[in-house]
């Protein structure tokens, strides 16, 4: 009987950041933010799905007060990449007039989504807005986004794991993976 494709993609995906690296680069940008926002006003927005457990990890690691709200966004298009339209699954249930918001984002690819929701929470007047990305993935970047934290720069190839999903699998796998093409 021929593997199904779940089991030849298994086979397939590289380790990337072992548990102990992603723990020690978490820890790192939750120093960053605690120092950088101390004393103010803090709300922290998760994008849904991939950030939960990426969020989870770093507000636990957080020295400083804050609250944690959630957006989860819809594009339309192929499954893979995002196209231009974007909209509000679902929006965060905080006012962030005058707070200092931080975006929790899972990976950052084009830069569609984060451009998006950078526009769209800016017009609700935060004190200011940052953007927290685990991984930062160049290549295929088509709006110029800049993240002030970032867990880890990779140049291109699909990630999973911690968070990350492939058709929604491997968001429980601890450690990150890239899925190599190529036959086994
Ligand atoms: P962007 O709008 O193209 O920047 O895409 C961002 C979203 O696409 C992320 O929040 C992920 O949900 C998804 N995505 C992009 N690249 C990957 C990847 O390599 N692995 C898993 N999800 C990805
Ligand atoms: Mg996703």
């Amino acid at each position: 009987m021929s593997p199904s494709m779940e089991e030849r993609i298994v086979e397939k995906k590289e380790l990337l950041y072992s548990r102990e690296t992603i723990a020690e680069r978490v820890k790192d940008l939750a120093d960053r933010i605690s120092c950088d926002l101390e004393g103010r006003d803090v709300v922290l927005v998760g994008v849904l799905k991939g950030a939960f457990i990426f969020l989870a990890d770093l507000v636990r690691n957080l020295k400083i007060p804050h609250t944690v709200d959630f957006v989860r966004l819809a594009s339309y298009g192929s499954g893979s990449v995002s196209s231009g339209t974007i909209t509000f699954a679902k929006d965060i249930e905080t006012d962030i007039r005058g707070k200092d918001v931080v975006i929790v984002e899972d990976i950052i690819d084009t830069g569609t989504s984060i451009a998006f929701l950078q526009e769209h929470l800016k017009e609700r007047c935060p004190a200011s807005l940052r953007i927290c990305a685990l991984i930062d993935k160049t290549e295929r970047r088509e709006k110029a986004v800049t993240a002030d934290y970032v867990g880890f720069a990779v140049r291109e190839g699909f990630i999973v794991g911690y968070g990350l999903d492939f058709d929604e699998k491997f968001r429980c796998l601890p450690e990150i993976y890239v899925i190599k093409e190529g036959k086994r």
